[in-house]
């Protein structure tokens, strides 16, 4: 059984149910392909994420021995609170596959971060791999400005669609300027959640919400996934892989709840809609509101799925 909608939402509990989803919709081929790159480099392997929310890449990276066996890596995110999850979170991972962890106060993580934030540094090590980690509370741009380090790798997940635009990827290519970059979930334009309340209501909901991410205060690009190739090229970078990564959420074989958290990531969306679309002049609040409650309700019987397109991209940057 799904327990009812939450009492409160977090950015954090969302950014912890999305991993499962992630984990489904990366594209395999994409993925093999960064982190090949990746081991092809001379060690200590280095790599930058951006935008890491709350560490799940990092953990992922760990759980599927992705990474080589030498590696620094750095990550970053404007929200002291998922830096302070990602402090809470990583060191009970990296113990539960086996590695001892070692915390260092001192010095700061990199100059680079935010004076008074959130930040840590940590040491994983097992026998066949040690993981050097610095991560902070920073905005990827100033940071990308002010950093007189280079990367090897630059990871972007679930953020090329925040931040459009050829000149923002420009910025963080200047972290790894003979490097790569790996920039999987750039949402690609098209959502649903099915069954339809009503068709030609649901189409225009659906409108209507990729509309309002383009709006002044909320610049998100509902075609980002399709435009990276161009943002890429006028960058200073080429594309040398690129493939879908949906994200596909449905009750599991019971069929009386979701896989993991991803009820709660299914309510968070509907409040993302919600928040959006109720004041959208061009839709009726009142349907708007009765809508919600219906997915909402149907989130609670396990019978609503819900469907997005992202894209997954990863190439070389040669900007020196
Ligand atoms: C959709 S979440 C993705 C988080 C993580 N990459 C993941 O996939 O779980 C977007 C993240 O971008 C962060 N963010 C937004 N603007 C940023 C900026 N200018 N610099 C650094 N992080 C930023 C947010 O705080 C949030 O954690």
């Amino acid at each position: 059984m799904v327990d009812g909608p939450p009492e409160s939402y977090s950015t954090q509990r969302y950014l912890a149910a999305k991993r499962t989803v992630d984990d489904r919709a990366l594209n395999r081929r994409v993925f093999q392909d960064a982190t090949a790159f990746l081991s092809d480099r001379d060690p200590p392997a280095r790599v930058v994420e951006v935008a890491a929310g709350i560490g799940v890449m990092l953990e992922r990276l760990l759980d599927r021995d992705a990474l080589p066996d030498d590696v620094e890596y750095t990550m970053l995110d404007i929200d002291p609170a998922s830096i302070a999850t990602a402090e809470q979170r990583l060191p009970r991972h990296a113990r539960s596959l086996g590695y001892t962890v070692e915390t260092h106060d001192d010095p700061r993580p990199d100059g680079s971060f935010r004076g008074s934030a959130p930040s840590f540094a940590l040491t994983l090590s097992r026998s066949d791999r040690r993981v050097e980690v610095r991560a902070g509370t920073a905005d990827a741009f100033p940071f990308a400005a002010a950093t007189d380090r280079t990367w090897d790798l630059l990871v972007a997940a679930a953020f090329l669609d925040i931040v459009p635009g050829s000149d923002q990827l420009a910025t963080l290519f200047e972290l790894v300027p003979d490097g790569g970059y790996y920039a999987p979930i750039v949402f690609d334009g098209a959502t649903r959640f099915v069954p339809a309340v009503d068709r030609p209501f649901d189409r225009r909901l659906e409108r209507r919400w990729h509309a309002g991410m383009r709006a002044g205060d909320d610049p998100n690009d509902p075609r980002a996934g399709s435009r990276v190739p161009v943002w890429v090229e006028r960058a200073g970078g080429v594309v040398d892989s690129l493939g879908g990564s949906s994200w596909a959420v449905r009750p599991d074989g019971s069929d009386s709840d979701y896989p993991a958290e991803e009820a709660y990531f299914l309510f968070h969306v509907l409040r993302f809609v919600e928040r959006s679309l109720v004041d959208d002049p061009q839709l009726d609040e009142e349907r708007v509101r009765e809508w919600v409650t219906d997915r909402r309700k149907r989130v609670g019987e396990a019978d609503l799925r819900y469907v997005a397109h992202n894209l997954d991209v990863f190439g070389r940057v040669d900007t020196r």
